[in-house]
């Protein structure tokens, strides 16, 4: 009993005798290794993003394109979860606005952004048609020819500039809206040679072949009619990255990637151990579940650049698991065994199974790039669906 008094009196009195100087020197390394450790957090964060810099944002935020509002509320729900695996064929979804902003019906995208890596499955140019002017609303025409045209490379001693037919559609002269037209192939021609990128080309004709009046068939510009009317290209593309899914780990676990680690939390330092093992102490209690994990967009300070959502529920798994593992544990066979073997203490040193993450979902996230074109991109593996003993 004395001694022990005497010990806790030795060591209280080393710990108020330690040198201030020294203190002062520890808690600048800490707040140092503390900094360099949030940098580095967010630079992993962002490559689980598919991102090496956060994109860098000119001025105030644009308004998004209604398509990729309607898109995004198409494919995930209010926090970004993915509705349906199978509604998009990529991963990501791109939109350009036309550069050239020409007086003739001509258009150019900047797809400089886009990785060469980056597969292209679908492009489609989106033209809002206008209601013909009043004034011309008369018109012995009912129909109209609309055609979209990749331009080329003027041949050498060839005046005239070459194009290539992408599409044709006849279209009531009356009509307005959005027309969609498919332009991959040109797009893929672009992705492979950036130098060949003249844009496209759109004309008007009636029926008989004959130039039609550029007032009575309009399509809204970036120049001189409302923002949301806008020419745009949309981009399908996939970029390759999946994570690799639990099912495919569980099938062939040859050569799976490890999943991306975040050290979002730090190596917890030499006076907080207490407070740590007092936790630990609480997780064997509460039996595996999973518990609410909401990742803030706005605290992480992307909030600038990420238009949806404005943050996710990861969740994560916490807790115990025990001998006997019961079915709502949702144990492998193998958890069971080494649960067994643990509890029967056959082998020194076997734990229990650990409370892991046995079902993720996909989440989506609407952003502007770098070129403040507005993107739709999905993450695999970003949300555990449940939790159980592995
Ligand atoms: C496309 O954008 C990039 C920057 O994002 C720029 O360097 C390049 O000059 C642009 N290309 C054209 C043809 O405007
Ligand atoms: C120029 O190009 C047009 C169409 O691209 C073609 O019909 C014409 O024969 C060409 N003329 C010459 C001199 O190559």
């Amino acid at each position: 009993m004395l001694t022990a008094a005497l010990i806790i009196a030795a060591l209280a009195s080393t710990v108020i005798a330690r040198p201030s100087k020294n203190h002062l020197e520890n808690t600048f390394t800490i707040e140092d290794e503390a900094k360099e450790v949030h940098s580095e957090a967010l630079k992993r964060l962002l490559e689980v993003f598919g991102m090496e810099a956060p994109p860098h944002m000119h001025g105030l935020q644009k308004q998004p394109p209604q398509y990729m509002l309607d898109l995004y509320n198409t494919v995930a729900d209010v926090d970004g979860v993915t509705k349906d695996p199978d509604l998009l064929e990529g991963n990501t979804v791109r939109s350009f606005f036309d550069k050239l902003h020409s007086e003739q019906i001509q258009f150019m995208f900047n797809l400089s952004n886009v990785a060469r890596t980056e597969k292209v499955l679908t492009a489609e140019l989106h033209l809002f048609k206008l209601r013909p002017l009043a004034s011309l609303s008369f018109n012995r025409h009912h129909f109209c020819q609309i055609s979209v045209y990749q331009l080329l490379e003027s041949k050498q001693g060839n005046a005239s500039q070459g194009k290539k037919l992408l599409a044709s559609r006849l279209l009531p002269v009356h009509s307005s809206g959005w027309e969609v037209f498919s332009i991959t192939q040109a797009v893929r021609s672009w992705m492979a040679d950036e130098g060949s990128n003249l844009g496209l080309l759109v004309t008007v004709r009636t029926l008989g072949g004959s130039h039609m009046d550029s007032k009575l068939i309009r399509f809204a510009s970036g120049r001189n009619h409302h923002q949301s009317k806008q020419p745009m290209l949309v981009l399908f593309t996939d970029d390759g990255r999946r994570a690799a899914s639990l099912k495919n780990t569980l099938k062939d676990s040859s050569d799976t990637p490890a999943p991306p680690s975040l050290p979002l939390a730090p190596k917890p330092l030499g006076g907080q151990r207490s407070a740590r093992s007092l936790d630990y102490e609480d997780d064997q209690q509460m039996p595996c579940q999973r518990l609410p994990l909401y990742v803030d967009f706005e605290e992480i300070g992307w909030s600038g650049w990420i238009v949806s959502p404005r943050g996710y529920n990861a969740y994560h798994c916490k807790g115990s698991c025990p001998f006997p593992l019961g079915q709502n544990m949702r144990p492998t066979n193998h958890a069971t065994v080494q649960s067994i073997i643990n509890a029967l203490k056959l082998t020194k040193g076997i734990e229990t199974p650990c409370c892991v993450p046995d079902k993720l979902f996909s989440i989506n996230l609407l952003y502007f790039d770098d070129d403040e074109n507005v993107v739709l991109k999905q993450y695999d593996d970003m949300v555990a669906g449940s939790c159980g003993c592995h």
